[in-house]
Protein backbone atom coordinates (compact mmCIF):
# COMPACT_ATOMS: atom_id res chain seq x y z
CA UNK A 1 0.00 0.00 0.00
CA UNK A 2 1.17 3.42 -0.94
CA UNK A 3 1.34 5.50 1.96
CA UNK A 4 2.13 9.09 0.82
CA UNK A 5 2.22 12.29 3.08
CA UNK A 6 0.46 15.24 1.35
CA UNK A 7 2.13 18.61 1.75
CA UNK A 8 1.13 21.65 -0.30
CA UNK A 9 4.40 21.37 -2.44
CA UNK A 10 3.49 17.60 -2.93
CA UNK A 11 0.20 18.27 -3.97
CA UNK A 12 1.07 21.57 -6.52
CA UNK A 13 4.30 19.17 -7.59
CA UNK A 14 1.64 16.05 -8.70
CA UNK A 15 -0.81 18.34 -10.17
CA UNK A 16 1.68 20.11 -12.32
CA UNK A 17 3.21 16.44 -13.59
CA UNK A 18 -0.53 15.32 -13.92
CA UNK A 19 -0.94 18.79 -15.96
CA UNK A 20 1.94 18.03 -18.15
CA UNK A 21 0.84 14.24 -19.02
CA UNK A 22 -2.23 15.65 -19.97
CA UNK A 23 -1.20 17.13 -23.01
CA UNK A 24 -0.49 13.78 -24.30
CA UNK A 25 -3.66 11.85 -24.03
CA UNK A 26 -6.93 11.20 -25.89
CA UNK A 27 -8.79 10.58 -22.21
CA UNK A 28 -7.95 10.04 -18.70
CA UNK A 29 -9.52 7.28 -16.65
CA UNK A 30 -10.11 8.24 -13.52
CA UNK A 31 -10.27 5.79 -10.96
CA UNK A 32 -12.71 5.45 -7.08
CA UNK A 33 -12.99 3.28 -4.75
CA UNK A 34 -16.76 1.28 -4.78
CA UNK A 35 -16.84 1.58 -1.01
CA UNK A 36 -16.14 5.77 -1.63
CA UNK A 37 -16.92 6.73 -4.79
CA UNK A 38 -17.45 10.24 -3.76
CA UNK A 39 -14.73 10.11 -1.04
CA UNK A 40 -12.20 8.31 -2.86
CA UNK A 41 -12.29 11.31 -5.78
CA UNK A 42 -9.36 14.28 -5.75
CA UNK A 43 -11.32 17.53 -4.95
CA UNK A 44 -9.38 19.62 -7.79
CA UNK A 45 -9.54 16.83 -10.14
CA UNK A 46 -12.14 18.94 -12.20
CA UNK A 47 -9.67 21.88 -12.29
CA UNK A 48 -6.97 19.64 -13.08
CA UNK A 49 -8.30 18.35 -16.20
CA UNK A 50 -10.47 20.94 -17.35
CA UNK A 51 -12.37 19.75 -20.55
CA UNK A 52 -10.40 16.76 -21.14
CA UNK A 53 -12.77 13.82 -22.00
CA UNK A 54 -12.95 11.55 -18.65
CA UNK A 55 -14.29 8.34 -17.77
CA UNK A 56 -15.24 7.42 -13.97
CA UNK A 57 -14.07 3.61 -13.28
CA UNK A 58 -15.58 2.55 -10.02
CA UNK A 59 -13.45 -0.12 -9.06
CA UNK A 60 -13.58 -2.76 -6.29
CA UNK A 61 -17.35 -3.77 -7.24
CA UNK A 62 -16.75 -6.74 -5.95
CA UNK A 63 -16.64 -4.73 -2.46
CA UNK A 64 -19.13 -2.32 -2.88
CA UNK A 65 -23.00 -2.50 -2.60
CA UNK A 66 -24.47 -3.11 -6.37
CA UNK A 67 -27.24 -1.23 -5.42
CA UNK A 68 -25.42 1.69 -4.20
CA UNK A 69 -22.86 1.70 -6.76
CA UNK A 70 -25.71 1.66 -9.81
CA UNK A 71 -27.02 5.09 -7.78
CA UNK A 72 -23.74 6.35 -8.68
CA UNK A 73 -23.47 4.95 -12.31
CA UNK A 74 -26.24 7.32 -12.97
CA UNK A 75 -25.42 9.84 -10.59
CA UNK A 76 -22.34 10.51 -13.10
CA UNK A 77 -24.33 9.75 -15.77
CA UNK A 78 -26.84 12.79 -15.08
CA UNK A 79 -23.33 15.31 -14.92
CA UNK A 80 -22.45 13.87 -18.83
CA UNK A 81 -19.97 11.53 -17.38
CA UNK A 82 -19.37 8.09 -18.36
CA UNK A 83 -19.03 5.55 -15.05
CA UNK A 84 -18.31 1.74 -15.12
CA UNK A 85 -17.98 -0.12 -12.58
CA UNK A 86 -14.91 -2.96 -12.83
CA UNK A 87 -13.11 -5.39 -10.66
CA UNK A 88 -9.31 -4.09 -11.40
CA UNK A 89 -8.63 -8.27 -10.73
CA UNK A 90 -10.75 -9.53 -13.69
CA UNK A 91 -10.02 -10.70 -17.02
CA UNK A 92 -13.15 -8.91 -18.65
CA UNK A 93 -11.90 -5.63 -17.54
CA UNK A 94 -9.81 -5.17 -20.73
CA UNK A 95 -12.66 -5.62 -22.76
CA UNK A 96 -15.01 -3.53 -21.04
CA UNK A 97 -12.55 -0.67 -20.68
CA UNK A 98 -11.48 -0.63 -24.07
CA UNK A 99 -15.21 -0.32 -25.09
CA UNK A 100 -16.15 2.66 -22.80
CA UNK A 101 -12.95 4.70 -23.99
CA UNK A 102 -14.67 4.28 -27.25
CA UNK A 103 -18.02 4.85 -26.32
CA UNK A 104 -16.45 8.56 -24.57
CA UNK A 105 -14.63 9.53 -27.67
CA UNK A 106 -16.89 8.22 -30.50
CA UNK A 107 -17.37 11.46 -31.58
CA UNK A 108 -13.74 12.69 -31.92
CA UNK A 109 -13.14 9.08 -33.52
CA UNK A 110 -15.64 9.96 -36.00
CA UNK A 111 -14.43 12.92 -37.26
CA UNK A 112 -10.94 11.68 -37.29
CA UNK A 113 -12.14 8.83 -39.63
CA UNK A 114 -14.06 11.22 -41.72
CA UNK A 115 -10.20 12.91 -42.19
CA UNK A 116 -8.84 9.79 -43.25
CA UNK A 117 -7.38 8.96 -40.22
CA UNK A 118 -8.21 5.01 -38.55
CA UNK A 119 -7.52 2.41 -36.21
CA UNK A 120 -5.44 5.01 -34.17
CA UNK A 121 -5.26 3.73 -30.41
CA UNK A 122 -6.57 5.67 -27.86
CA UNK A 123 -4.17 7.22 -25.65
CA UNK A 124 -4.94 6.95 -22.10
CA UNK A 125 -4.19 8.29 -18.31
CA UNK A 126 -5.26 6.73 -15.07
CA UNK A 127 -5.73 9.24 -12.40
CA UNK A 128 -6.64 8.16 -8.77
CA UNK A 129 -5.72 8.54 -5.58
CA UNK A 130 -3.45 6.24 -3.42
CA UNK A 131 -4.73 2.77 -3.01
CA UNK A 132 -7.74 2.87 -5.38
CA UNK A 133 -6.32 -0.14 -7.76
CA UNK A 134 -4.36 2.10 -10.07
CA UNK A 135 -1.01 -0.14 -10.12
CA UNK A 136 -3.38 -3.84 -10.34
CA UNK A 137 -6.05 -1.99 -13.17
CA UNK A 138 -1.91 -0.68 -15.15
CA UNK A 139 -0.97 -4.49 -14.80
CA UNK A 140 -4.32 -6.01 -15.99
CA UNK A 141 -4.40 -3.18 -18.87
CA UNK A 142 -1.04 -3.91 -19.79
CA UNK A 143 -1.72 -7.70 -19.15
CA UNK A 144 2.22 -7.73 -17.25
CA UNK A 145 3.66 -7.47 -14.40
CA UNK A 146 4.37 -3.65 -14.40
CA UNK A 147 6.91 -1.90 -11.77
CA UNK A 148 5.02 1.68 -11.42
CA UNK A 149 6.85 4.39 -10.09
CA UNK A 150 3.93 7.02 -9.82
CA UNK A 151 4.98 10.30 -9.97
CA UNK A 152 7.96 11.15 -9.51
CA UNK A 153 8.76 15.30 -8.97
CA UNK A 154 11.43 16.53 -10.67
CA UNK A 155 12.35 13.34 -12.60
CA UNK A 156 11.34 13.85 -16.93
CA UNK A 157 11.45 11.32 -19.19
CA UNK A 158 9.97 10.59 -22.06
CA UNK A 159 6.21 9.43 -22.12
CA UNK A 160 6.19 5.91 -22.33
CA UNK A 161 2.96 3.96 -23.63
CA UNK A 162 1.43 0.44 -22.13
CA UNK A 163 0.15 -1.54 -25.27
CA UNK A 164 -3.48 -3.03 -24.37
CA UNK A 165 -4.07 -4.02 -27.67
CA UNK A 166 -4.81 -1.94 -31.11
CA UNK A 167 -7.22 0.27 -29.58
CA UNK A 168 -5.75 1.15 -26.48
CA UNK A 169 -2.71 2.40 -25.09
CA UNK A 170 -2.19 4.04 -21.22
CA UNK A 171 0.47 5.90 -20.05
CA UNK A 172 3.22 4.56 -17.70
CA UNK A 173 3.11 6.35 -15.25
CA UNK A 174 -0.09 7.27 -13.18
CA UNK A 175 -1.59 9.96 -11.80
CA UNK A 176 -1.69 10.16 -8.44
CA UNK A 177 -3.40 12.90 -6.24
CA UNK A 178 -4.28 13.86 -2.65
CA UNK A 179 -7.64 12.62 -0.91
CA UNK A 180 -10.14 15.56 0.35
CA UNK A 181 -8.82 14.64 3.83
CA UNK A 182 -9.88 18.36 5.50
CA UNK A 183 -13.21 17.28 5.55
CA UNK A 184 -13.49 15.03 8.84
CA UNK A 185 -16.50 12.80 7.34
CA UNK A 186 -14.30 11.74 4.54
CA UNK A 187 -11.42 11.15 6.10
CA UNK A 188 -13.64 8.65 8.73
CA UNK A 189 -14.79 6.87 5.21
CA UNK A 190 -11.45 6.74 4.05
CA UNK A 191 -9.94 5.24 7.46
CA UNK A 192 -12.06 2.62 7.47
CA UNK A 193 -11.66 1.33 4.48
CA UNK A 194 -7.92 1.03 4.81
CA UNK A 195 -7.25 3.95 1.80
CA UNK A 196 -5.21 6.65 4.38
CA UNK A 197 -2.81 5.52 7.08
CA UNK A 198 -4.03 4.15 10.59
CA UNK A 199 -2.22 6.43 12.83
CA UNK A 200 -4.02 9.43 10.88
CA UNK A 201 -7.65 9.39 12.81
CA UNK A 202 -8.02 7.73 16.53
CA UNK A 203 -9.57 4.12 16.27
CA UNK A 204 -12.78 4.59 18.63
CA UNK A 205 -13.84 7.61 16.09
CA UNK A 206 -12.91 5.35 13.20
CA UNK A 207 -15.13 2.09 15.17
CA UNK A 208 -17.93 4.50 16.09
CA UNK A 209 -18.40 5.95 12.78
CA UNK A 210 -18.54 2.40 11.35
CA UNK A 211 -20.58 0.87 14.20
CA UNK A 212 -23.58 3.83 13.50
CA UNK A 213 -23.32 3.63 9.67
CA UNK A 214 -23.50 0.02 9.46
CA UNK A 215 -26.46 0.10 12.36
CA UNK A 216 -28.25 2.67 10.10
CA UNK A 217 -27.48 0.98 6.68
CA UNK A 218 -26.97 -2.83 6.83
CA UNK A 219 -28.43 -3.27 10.50
CA UNK A 220 -28.70 -7.25 9.37
CA UNK A 221 -25.16 -7.87 9.09
CA UNK A 222 -24.37 -6.21 11.90
CA UNK A 223 -26.42 -7.90 14.02
CA UNK A 224 -25.53 -11.11 12.77
CA UNK A 225 -21.93 -10.66 12.25
CA UNK A 226 -21.73 -9.97 16.01
CA UNK A 227 -24.52 -11.78 17.25
CA UNK A 228 -26.71 -9.15 18.98
CA UNK A 229 -30.18 -9.69 20.02
CA UNK A 230 -32.78 -6.54 19.19
CA UNK A 231 -32.69 -4.66 22.11
CA UNK A 232 -28.68 -4.32 21.80
CA UNK A 233 -29.09 -3.37 18.37
CA UNK A 234 -30.66 -0.32 19.73
CA UNK A 235 -27.77 0.49 21.99
CA UNK A 236 -25.57 3.42 21.42
CA UNK A 237 -22.04 3.05 19.59
CA UNK A 238 -20.54 3.50 22.49
CA UNK A 239 -22.28 1.06 24.62
CA UNK A 240 -22.14 -1.45 21.77
CA UNK A 241 -18.00 -1.03 21.97
CA UNK A 242 -18.24 -1.96 25.87
CA UNK A 243 -20.71 -4.62 25.39
CA UNK A 244 -18.57 -6.02 22.52
CA UNK A 245 -15.15 -5.67 23.90
CA UNK A 246 -16.25 -7.50 27.66
CA UNK A 247 -18.11 -10.52 24.68
CA UNK A 248 -15.06 -11.21 23.27
CA UNK A 249 -13.28 -11.41 26.51
CA UNK A 250 -11.16 -8.38 26.26
CA UNK A 251 -11.73 -6.87 29.46
CA UNK A 252 -11.28 -3.13 29.51
CA UNK A 253 -8.79 -3.38 26.34
CA UNK A 254 -10.80 -1.56 23.92
CA UNK A 255 -7.90 -1.33 21.27
CA UNK A 256 -8.53 -5.03 20.77
CA UNK A 257 -12.53 -4.39 19.74
CA UNK A 258 -11.42 -1.50 17.13
CA UNK A 259 -9.04 -3.29 15.66
CA UNK A 260 -10.94 -6.24 15.51
CA UNK A 261 -14.28 -4.33 14.01
CA UNK A 262 -12.23 -2.37 11.42
CA UNK A 263 -10.52 -5.44 10.25
CA UNK A 264 -13.78 -7.11 9.46
CA UNK A 265 -15.38 -4.44 7.92
CA UNK A 266 -12.29 -3.97 5.49
CA UNK A 267 -12.48 -7.80 5.03
CA UNK A 268 -15.81 -7.66 4.06
CA UNK A 269 -16.95 -9.64 7.03
CA UNK A 270 -20.04 -7.75 7.08
CA UNK A 271 -20.88 -7.99 3.57
CA UNK A 272 -20.06 -5.17 1.14
CA UNK A 273 -21.22 -2.11 1.59
CA UNK A 274 -20.70 1.33 0.35
CA UNK A 275 -20.06 4.01 2.60
CA UNK A 276 -21.04 7.24 0.26
CA UNK A 277 -24.68 7.40 -0.42
CA UNK A 278 -26.01 9.52 -3.17
CA UNK A 279 -29.03 9.75 -0.91
CA UNK A 280 -27.08 11.78 1.34
CA UNK A 281 -25.99 14.54 -1.21
CA UNK A 282 -29.49 16.53 -1.08
CA UNK A 283 -28.91 16.51 2.98
CA UNK A 284 -25.12 17.94 2.66
CA UNK A 285 -26.50 20.50 0.61
CA UNK A 286 -29.95 21.54 2.84
CA UNK A 287 -26.65 22.05 5.34
CA UNK A 288 -24.36 23.80 3.49
CA UNK A 289 -27.43 25.96 2.56
CA UNK A 290 -28.34 26.16 6.27
CA UNK A 291 -24.18 27.22 7.18
P1 LIG B 1 -2.79 2.09 -6.08
O1 LIG B 1 -1.80 1.73 -7.15
O2 LIG B 1 -3.88 2.98 -6.57
O3 LIG B 1 -2.15 2.66 -4.84
O4 LIG B 1 -3.53 0.74 -5.61
P2 LIG B 1 -3.09 -0.79 -5.80
O5 LIG B 1 -3.21 -1.21 -7.22
O6 LIG B 1 -1.79 -1.01 -5.11
O7 LIG B 1 -4.26 -1.50 -4.99
C1 LIG B 1 -4.47 -1.29 -3.61
C2 LIG B 1 -5.11 -2.54 -3.02
O8 LIG B 1 -6.40 -2.74 -3.61
C3 LIG B 1 -4.33 -3.83 -3.30
O9 LIG B 1 -4.52 -4.67 -2.18
C4 LIG B 1 -5.06 -4.41 -4.50
O10 LIG B 1 -4.90 -5.82 -4.59
C5 LIG B 1 -6.49 -4.06 -4.14
N1 LIG B 1 -7.37 -4.00 -5.32
C6 LIG B 1 -7.20 -3.31 -6.47
N2 LIG B 1 -8.26 -3.47 -7.28
C7 LIG B 1 -9.13 -4.27 -6.64
C8 LIG B 1 -10.45 -4.78 -6.95
O11 LIG B 1 -11.05 -4.50 -7.99
N3 LIG B 1 -11.02 -5.57 -5.98
C9 LIG B 1 -10.42 -5.88 -4.81
N4 LIG B 1 -11.05 -6.66 -3.94
N5 LIG B 1 -9.20 -5.41 -4.49
C10 LIG B 1 -8.57 -4.61 -5.39
P3 LIG B 1 -3.42 -4.88 -1.09
O12 LIG B 1 -4.05 -5.60 0.04
O13 LIG B 1 -2.73 -3.58 -0.81
O14 LIG B 1 -2.36 -5.78 -1.78
P4 LIG B 1 -2.56 -7.27 -2.39
O15 LIG B 1 -3.85 -7.83 -1.84
O16 LIG B 1 -2.64 -7.08 -3.86
O17 LIG B 1 -1.35 -7.96 -1.94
Amino acid sequence: MVVIQWFPGHMSKARRQVQENLKHVDLVMELVDARLPLSSRNPMLDKIIGTKPRLVIINKKDLGDDLEIQKWVHYFEAQGILAVKINAKEQQTVKKLTKAAKEVLEEKIKRASERGIQNKAIRTMIIGIPNVGKSTLMNRLAGKKIAITGNKPGVTKGQQWLKTNEELEILDTPGILWPKFEDQKVGLKLALTGAIKDDLIPKDEITIFGLDFFKANYPDELQHRFKLTDDQMSLSAVDLIILLTQKYGFRDDYDRFYDLFIKDVRDSKLGTYTLDRVSDLDKEDTQDDND
